[in-house]
């Protein structure tokens, strides 16, 4: 009698690897954890605003495609040292497993865009606190508890101002110039764990980010700098980051990765708005 060949099933490549993607309830962030689940991954979303519709949504609309839970909420403000703590504790938890990956993409900028001269300490604290400081204590949370022996990925973001450096975004780009810095210390300080960390850096993505502060106008002049004549998409970063929580990413280590459709030339032109306050600049 004949036999039927078994059909294998390959498993996916993140297949039940625990990630935590910070700042995912929106923008860049939403879309990865999208992207990391349909790889497989069980995912928490993170964001630190009382309002957590969307990121409640995001949740459900994963968990609606599998019995058990693949994605949780847990809300923490990763500027603050004892919420990051708990998020990892929170996730730890509720997936009863090490966690394997972290996405540090949380990040703010003050879109009124100012020069140094014109920068308050608040709004540099805040764009410092957050951006800096934040991927600093998620990155050392996860130095300390992410699996070792294969599969531990950090991947922390940072913009592609850093290699334009722009008038109006000083505070902004010198804490995501940090955030490389210590990307590429990191993934020589985890010598022997199998944990790699690398940044990406992205040019204008079309997210709530991006639009803040800026006319149409200005959108449009950034548009038709674009040698590929538009925003980058959220769908744009999200494979990059898949890939590199990958296996096939392991050998990418201790690298800024700039994503951008060469949007970010350095000497590119910029259009000066309001030489007081706003500069109609991409991120
Ligand atoms: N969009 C661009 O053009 C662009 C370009 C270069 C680099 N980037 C970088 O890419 C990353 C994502 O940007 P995006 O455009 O997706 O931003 P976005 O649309 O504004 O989303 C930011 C996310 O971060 C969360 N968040 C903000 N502060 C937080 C905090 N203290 N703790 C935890 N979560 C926090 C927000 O939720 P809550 O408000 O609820 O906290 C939201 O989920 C950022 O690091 C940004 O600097 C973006």
């Amino acid at each position: 009698m004949a036999t039927t060949p078994q059909q294998v099933i390959e498993p996916l490549p993140l297949q039940n690897r625990v990630a935590i993607i910070t700042g995912s309830s929106r923008g860049i962030g939403r879309e990865i954890a999208i992207h990391l689940s349909s790889l497989g991954a069980r995912i928490v979303i993170n964001h630190s605003s009382s309002n957590s519709l969307s990121a409640d949504s995001l949740a459900a609309d994963i968990n609606a495609t599998s019995p058990l839970p693949r994605a949780t909420v847990i809300g923490a403000d990763i500027s603050d040292q004892s919420q990051v703590q708990s998020l990892f504790d929170s996730a730890e938890r509720f997936f009863n497993s090490p966690i394997h990956i972290l996405i540090n993409c949380a990040g703010v900028i003050d879109d009124t865009y100012p020069s140094i001269a014109n920068t308050s300490i608040e709004s540099f604290d805040r764009v410092f606190g957050v951006n800096a400081r934040g991927a600093f204590l998620c990155a050392r949370e996860a130095a300390n508890r992410l699996k070792r022996g294969g599969g531990g990925r950090i991947i922390l973001f940072s913009s592609s101002q850093v290699a334009a450096l722009r008038p109006g975004f000083a505070a902004y780009t010198a804490a995501k110039a940090a955030v490389e810095t210590m990307t590429k210390i990191l993934a020589k300080e985890l010598k022997g764990t199998g944990i790699t960390a690398n940044c990406v850096a992205p040019g204008p993505i079309a997210t709530e980010m991006f639009f803040g502060g800026r006319t149409e106008e200005q959108v449009q002049k950034i548009i038709d700098e674009s040698p590929l004549g538009r925003l980058g998409e959220t769908k744009d970063v999200a494979p990059l980051v898949g890939f590199l929580a990958s296996d096939a990413g392991e050998w990418v280590n201790g690298q800024i990765i700039r994503i951008n459709g060469d949007d970010m030339a350095d000497g590119a032109t910029f259009a000066v708005v309001d030489l007081s306050k706003t500069f109609a600049l991409p991120l």
